[in-house]
């Protein structure tokens, strides 16, 4: 007489006292791979949640040029920076600021100092140290730009802000 034991239809279903090890690693992996699914859904939403609170805002670089110390530009002297796009000029009559963006399509214009103006390349505009149009498509003279003197004694140029032209700074 053989005792063989039975297993029950719960038991066969669920694969219990067939293949033991089986069943455990099958249930590990189901719940690694829920785990897997919700931390990679947690880390999804946190990604979105900081994007969507974070601020809307365009950094930008601030418009005041600190140009130095007067006594570094000398009279009748153009400096370019080019960087800020502006020109820091000495004229006899004290100091100013252009910007040296043209106004024609906002190519950055240089200074040519064998000729004493302000040259375009891109389209042949030309200037005067003050700005003024001589020719060339430039529907506009270059702007100038506010200019001050800081309590530290350093000239402040605002790209920000034009002024009327012939508005110069007495040191
Ligand atoms: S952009 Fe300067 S002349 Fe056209």
């Amino acid at each position: 007489m053989s005792e063989e034991k039975k297993n029950t239809p719960a038991e066969r279903g669920s694969g219990m006292g067939s293949q033991p090890g089986n069943e455990f690693d099958r249930r590990a992996f189901f719940v690694k791979l829920g785990l897997g699914s919700l931390s990679i859904a947690a880390a999804g939403t946190a990604a979105f949640s900081y994007q969507f609170l974070s601020p809307n805002v365009l950094y930008e670089p601030s418009p005041i040029v600190n140009a130095g110390k007067p006594e570094n530009y000398a009279v009748d002297s153009v400096t370019m920076d080019v960087n800020a796009g502006i020109y820091l000029i000495h004229a006899q009559e004290g100091f100013f600021a252009l910007s040296a963006v043209c106004t024609h399509l906002g190519c950055l214009t240089a200074w040519k100092p064998e000729l004493g103006i302000i040259a375009c390349p891109c389209h042949g505009s030309k200037f005067t140290r003050y700005g003024v149009k001589i020719e060339g498509p430039a529907p506009r003279p270059l702007p100038w730009l506010q200019t001050s003197i800081s309590d530290e004694g350093d000239l402040m140029v605002d790209r920000s802000i034009t002024i009327r032209p012939m508005q110069f700074v007495r040191v």
